[in-house]
């Protein structure tokens, strides 16, 4: 099968057909719930440049280290079951970084518990999606997340809903809400999932038969540390928008419509970092 080409996506619609770029693995796709490696490196190149320093709380077999590390970035991974040689134990809620270090933080946490990774009580993916403490948890990993992030800088969550035994849990949506407290919303991008499961015909027969769907999407939510004086200037920009109701032209005065932290016309969100490194695929995305 040709190997597919790595390029920047450019809608709100991400695919390639690989886990892997290049000739080597990022990551391992041996690791039960590794990340496809193009998503990092989708996000690296628009919101990070040479030398920043990239930080996953979930790192699990390293993907975002190895991403990192091809882009000429400095990434450092924690996990509570470490499976490669740049990822440190810790758990996500309690990080050995000092603050306001990071320049990125990109995380792939458990989706409710719908794999098994280190059977620890401290995983997170040993709750199920529908108990409380699931959310609760993620409560004290953005503090954290808040706490190590630059002002001014870029965090993503790649996350799927659940749909199990007839209880759907919009996890991206409550994520969502729950990151907007803290961070300025600046893009919400659908990924569409490789997983092996969707090629069964009993899978698609089952979610027939029993009227659910197969998640065909993962959510991919970016978010940004808002600098001094951005939060009342957003409070502003919103108060304005509501004044204006849909009428165009009303209550957006000069840079209409973007939100403080979106992208700069022209220059689509890039701060910084160059397109190099284009490679070609191995294998197909096996996130489950
Ligand atoms: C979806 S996997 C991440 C995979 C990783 N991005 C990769 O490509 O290999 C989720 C990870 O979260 C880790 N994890 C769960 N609870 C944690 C916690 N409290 N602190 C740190 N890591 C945790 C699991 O051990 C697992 O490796």
């Amino acid at each position: 099968m040709p190997s597919p080409k790595l390029s920047i996506q450019t809608t709100t619609l991400w695919e390639y057909s690989s886990q892997h770029y290049g000739n080597t693995e990022q990551g391992s796709s041996a690791y039960r719930g590794a990340t496809p490696s193009y998503v990092i490196w989708n996000l690296l190149q628009r919101y990070t440049k040479k030398k920043d320093l990239v930080v996953d709380p979930f790192c699990g077999s390293g993907t975002t280290v190895d991403v990192a590390r091809d882009l000429g970035r400095r990434g450092l991974g924690y996990d509570l079951q470490p499976h490669h040689s740049g990822v440190f134990k810790a758990d996500a809620r309690n990080l050995p970084l000092e603050d306001g270090k990071a320049d990125f933080v990109f995380m792939d946490p458990p989706y409710g518990d719908n794999l098994t990774y280190s059977g620890r009580p401290e995983c997170i993916g040993e709750l199920a999606a529908t108990d409380p403490a699931y959310f609760e948890a993620f409560e004290e990993v953005f503090a954290e997340v808040d706490r190590i992030l630059k002002p001014g800088r870029y965090m993503a969550v790649y996350v799927c809903d659940v749909w199990k035994k007839q209880a759907f849990v919009p996890i991206a949506s409550i994520l969502s809400n729950m990151l907007a407290q803290r961070f300025l919303p600046v893009d919400h991008i659908a990924v569409v999932r490789g997983n092996k499961d969707l090629d069964k015909g009993n899978y698609h027969k089952a979610a027939e038969e029993e009227n659910f769907f197969l998640r065909g999407f993962n959510h991919l939510l970016i978010f940004k540390k808002p600098e001094a004086g951005e939060v009342r200037r957003a409070k502003a920009q919103e108060k304005g928008q509501r004044r204006g109701g849909d009428e165009p032209g009303r209550g957006r005065a000069g840079d209409r419509g973007r939100r403080p932290g979106g992208p700069r016309k022209g220059r689509p969100g890039r701060p910084g970092g160059g397109r190099g490194n284009r490679g070609r695929n191995r294998n197909r995305p096996e996130r489950s």
